[in-house]
């Protein structure tokens, strides 16, 4: 059991990535806190975790509101008595093109994917301080590391990965650490609207990564795991790409370069 004795607060567990981070590290032995803006779906997490024998509670919050968050943080430390690991991984992406982006659009995505991670790290930083004992886990993107569209939540993104880098620094000092991972592209329910307009979107995608396949949300809770395991225990202010190889390099320019060359 890699998270035995630990209790770990999962924000958007009710859904996706945080769903399958909130079950793999309660079968590693955490109590997990599954914190969703919409309570049924914490509720399915926590149950689907508790029918296979592992302790969690579902809470319901908006994270990107500060009572919220408060409020949220102060149920988990009541139910468990601490929060060792934070998990902001609570997440949108709306909008594009800035020049066609609403200005309250532009709000939300900074409101949700950064602003939640300063308010939830703030309310849990002083306890995981006092204990000298804390793990941040933050679910950035691949879009905060380059260009890739989605300009809001991709600006937000790289926020989050330099927040991550700060705090990292900062908290050190009290054997807290923070980590960022950037997945790529995920098969959740996130990706809904896109699949409305373009059922084929993942076969479609599928050739820009090298792994020939997208990712499914166990992929990216296992690096998680091992994130907030002691199995970490000296990596902090890191940033882990978990993008099947989408990132490594140009795959689309290295086949035209070399498209009348032998291809293994
Ligand atoms: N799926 C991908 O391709 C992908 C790629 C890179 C990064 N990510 C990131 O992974 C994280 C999880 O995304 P996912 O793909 O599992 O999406 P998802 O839509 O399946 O789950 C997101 C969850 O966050 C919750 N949420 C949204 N706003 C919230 C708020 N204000 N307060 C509390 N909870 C809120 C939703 O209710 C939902 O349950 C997000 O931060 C997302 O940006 C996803």
């Amino acid at each position: 059991m890699r998270l035995a004795d630990t209790v770990a607060l999962v924000t958007g567990a009710g859904s996706g990535i945080g769903r399958a981070i909130a079950e793999l590290f309660a079968r590693e032995g955490a109590a997990v806190v599954a914190a969703d803006l919409h309570l049924d779906r914490a509720r399915e997490s926590a149950g689907r975790i508790q029918q296979a024998g592992g302790q969690a509670l579902a809470l319901a919050a908006d994270v990107s509101l500060k009572d919220q968050v408060e409020r949220m943080t102060a149920q988990a430390q009541a139910a468990y008595g601490r929060v060792d690991v934070l998990v902001n991984n609570a997440g949108l992406a709306t909008g594009d093109d800035i020049l066609h982006i609403e200005e309250e659009e532009w709000d939300l995505n900074l409101r949700v994917v950064l602003k939640s991670v300063y308010l939830c790290s703030r309310a849990l930083l002083p306890g995981m301080i006092e204990r000298r004992r804390g793990a941040i886990v933050n679910i950035a993107s691949v879009n905060g590391l380059t260009g890739l569209s989605e300009e809001a939540y991709s600006a937000a993104k790289a926020g989050v990965v330099n927040l991550t880098r700060n705090m990292a620094v900062k908290y050190g000092r009290h054997q807290v650490r923070a980590n960022a991972i950037c997945p790529g592209t995920v098969r959740t329910p996130i990706w809904g609207p896109i699949l409305q307009r373009d059922p084929q979107i993942f076969d479609k995608l599928v050739k820009w990564y090298p792994l020939g396949r997208v990712g499914e949300p166990e992929d990216i809770a296992w690096a998680a795991l091992f994130l907030a395991s002691p199995e970490a225990a000296w990596i902090t202010g890191e940033t882990l790409t978990v993008d099947g190889g989408l990132l490594a390099g140009s795959y689309g320019m290295s086949r035209e370069l070399l498209a009348k060359e032998e291809q293994p």
